[in-house]
């Protein structure tokens, strides 16, 4: 089933309004809302007095309507009288102060009391929903992140640290404590890195961001674990935040859930000007859809102007139907609006949804009911249909967390940089994947490994071991620098992975704000366009592998910037600079040439190009972002599947933020 919704919280409007909502939502076509999310106050208005009856009535009116359920476990916002039991339960944050009761997840997730409140709110709920057909799952919580640095998560450091190491002496060898005298003779004398404007032991800082992730995860599996034992019918997911949030390990999240669900968010811009980033969002619904090497769903997909204290520009009419066919065609089998209707109240007055705050439908609610009526026709033979790529991008959170605690260079951003190598690939309309550094890559013939700044032996061997066997591997600067306890390796980099590289970094030299370098490409390599080098240049030597391109200025001009080297059956080309989309852009045709991949159609950046296969059949998407009416060329016979228009062929045109999903005629 395609799942088509909403999130709902019909605790926020009188209960007489409840079925004229849910008359809306069938209309729009909705068969599936969220609900209960943030409603704790209402299932337990007081310790152990539980009220369910106001979402049974709720869920009823619903599913009168056809509309199937996602409860969301309310452990992200608890009620006054939950956090007045400690004030130890307030997270703290890296400053030593407290977060203040008045917003939300101001919890502690190590903390054992709110632990046991959460688990008693949760199996109140998985017992009384156990049965309940109409539920198709649960959400845990909500958008999990917020590092806490209390003495309750020093203890539980503590003993994360005795796990990973087993014992001090090795600890402090691997974290080089000898340095200034930091040799710990007892656990509990391990500080958390609180800010005081000075920095901590690399070693240190990377295994408590680790710690804080898998505090979460530890925190979701709690529950996970109540709702397999009552509810083992329902499936779990929870709301990620998509490849931009950068503090927790979502491939650790992601793996103890049945699949992986976003918050995706496009306008958030004060000005019309600001634009949105098309493949931000692109970047999103692939990682997230890499998490777990499968489909995944949008559970909150921006329906309205968004905000705080501030309103961020409206998604202008066609933009909600664009960023929903987006995600399919980046493989979400479910849409999810946030919200219903715009609230009254709270932080989140100016949080606009499907329906503004006086109720009454208007072009936004029209947009979705039309898309929803697309979706009846077309949901059911696109759900599960799969995204094959020949290319894959590395993600690495250790990589990631490690550039948390030492950028290298103030203007470097791994997520920056990640998104460029990115985007510069998505201008090739291709598919491309986002895996994990210790994914299988056998079925890739082209991998990125984007600043993969820690590497472990096993990483390497992997990485060897897809090259080995015919893969194209490409790194850019500051790869193979850190081993896993972020200390910087005894070797000349790229470390580990100068072998296969062929190639070493001579000396490096980090580049001021504002100042570039430019490379020149060798003769007889087809790299089209000036490529600018930013922030970083690693001055390359190498007696083996070929020099692509060479620096042209400053005292290493002349010298390699770009190598590319045999290696087993495969190829490594070692970019020993960082540069923006374009330099991408220029780059990847190469590349995939030399891994045999295919460019997919030509076509401006406004034009999103996605593929999705089910049956042997490939649904082509082809979106325009633009604002400019564009003319696809087809080089094969297509039947329109939005339109039911057959056979198209030659050139086509898509207008402004329209779209087109398209099936090949045999
Ligand atoms: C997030 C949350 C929602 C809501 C929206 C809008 O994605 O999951 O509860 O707060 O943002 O702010
Ligand atoms: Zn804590």
């Amino acid at each position: 089933m395609f799942y088509f919704g909403v999130d709902y919280y019909p605790e926020h409007w009188p209960e007489e309004r409840w079925s004229y909502d849910a008359d809306l939502m069938a209309e729009a076509g909705f068969n599936i809302a969220r609900l209960g999310e943030f409603a704790w106050s209402r299932f337990e208005p007081s310790e152990g007095n539980y009220d369910f009856g106001w979402l049974d009535r709720a869920i009823e009116i619903l599913s009168d309507r056809e509309i199937r359920i996602v409860l969301g476990t309310p452990t992200a916002s608890a009620p006054p009288w939950v956090m007045a039991k400690s004030p130890e339960m307030f997270r703290m944050l890296p400053n030593g102060s407290r977060v203040p009761y008045g917003h939300r997840r101001e919890y502690c997730p190590n903390n054992p009391t709110y632990i046991d409140l959460s688990k008693r709110i949760v199996s109140a709920l998985a017992e009384h929903y156990a049965e309940r057909l109409e539920i198709t799952g649960w959400q845990i919580d909500n958008e999990f992140g917020d590092r806490c640095y209390c003495p309750i998560c020093a203890a539980a450091f503590h003993a994360w640290l005795r796990d990973r190491y087993g014992t001090l002496p090795i600890l402090n060898q691997v974290w080089g404590t000898a340095f200034w005298s930091h040799e710990y003779t007892d656990w509990n004398q391990i500080p958390t890195p609180l800010a005081d404007a000075n920095p901590h032991n690399p070693g240190l800082a990377l295994d408590f961001k680790r710690f804080a992730s898998d505090s979460y995860v530890a925190f979701q599996k709690m529950q996970i674990d109540i709702l397999r034992g009552k509810c083992p019918g329902h499936l779990i997911t929870h709301n990620f935040m998509g490849f931009k949030y950068p503090k927790l390990d979502y491939f650790d999240l992601a793996r103890d859930l049945d699949f992986v669900s976003w918050d995706n968010y496009l306008r958030m811009q004060w000005t019309i000007n600001d634009g949105v980033d098309s493949r931000a969002a692109a970047l999103g619904h692939d990682t997230m859809r890499g998490l777990k090497g499968r489909n995944f769903w949008v559970m909150e997909q921006q329906s309205g102007g968004g905000g705080w204290e501030c309103v961020s520009v409206s998604p202008r009419p066609g933009e909600i139907r664009l960023w929903t066919y987006q995600a399919i065609a980046h493989g979400a089998d479910g849409i999810i609006y946030f919200r219903w209707r715009t609230n009254r109240f709270g932080a989140e007055q100016y949080w606009h949804g499907v329906l503004d705050h006086h109720g009454i439908p208007g072009h936004r609610y029209e947009e979705i009911k039309r898309i929803g009526k697309e979706i009846r026709n077309l949901g059911e033979t696109l759900v599960g249909a799969r995204i094959e790529s020949d290319v894959a991008l590395l993600l690495s959170y250790d990589s990631r967390f490690s550039f948390q605690v030492q950028q290298g260079n103030p203007d470097f951003d791994y997520g920056e940089h990640f998104q460029d190598v990115y985007s510069g690939f998505a201008q090739q309309n291709i598919s491309v994947d986002v895996v994990q550094p210790l994914d299988d890559l056998d079925k890739y013939r082209l991998v990125i490994a984007p600043a993969l700044h820690v590497v472990s032996d096993a990483v390497a061997e992997n990485l060897k071991r897809f090259v080995q066997g015919c893969g194209v591997l490409v790194f850019s600067a500051r790869c193979g620098v850190k081993d896993v306890a972020n200390a910087v390796v005894d070797r000349q980099l790229p470390g580990v992975l100068s072998e296969m590289c062929g190639t070493v970094v001579e000396e490096y030299d980090s580049l001021p704000t504002g100042v570039e370098n430019e490379l020149e490409v060798d003769h007889g390599i087809p790299i089209e366009g000036a490529i600018a080098a930013k922030y970083w240049c690693d001055v390359l030597k190498t007696d083996q592998a070929r020099v692509v391109a060479r620096y042209t200025r400053n005292y290493y001009a002349g010298k390699p910037a770009i190598t590319l080297n045999n290696f087993g059956d495969g190829k490594v080309v070692y970019l020993g600079t960082f540069g923006e989309e374009a330099t991408y852009a220029s780059i990847a045709p190469w590349l995939m040439s030399l891994a045999g991949v295919e460019t997919g159609i030509n076509t401006s950046r406004a034009i999103e190009v996605g593929v999705r296969i089910k049956n042997d059949k490939r649904f082509l998407f082809i979106l325009n972002h633009g604002a400019k009416d564009e003319v696809i060329k087809l080089d094969k016979q297509y039947h329109d599947l939005l339109t039911d228009i057959k056979p198209i062929t030659g050139d086509i045109h898509v207008a402004p933020l329209d779209v087109k999903i398209l099936i090949e005629i045999a």
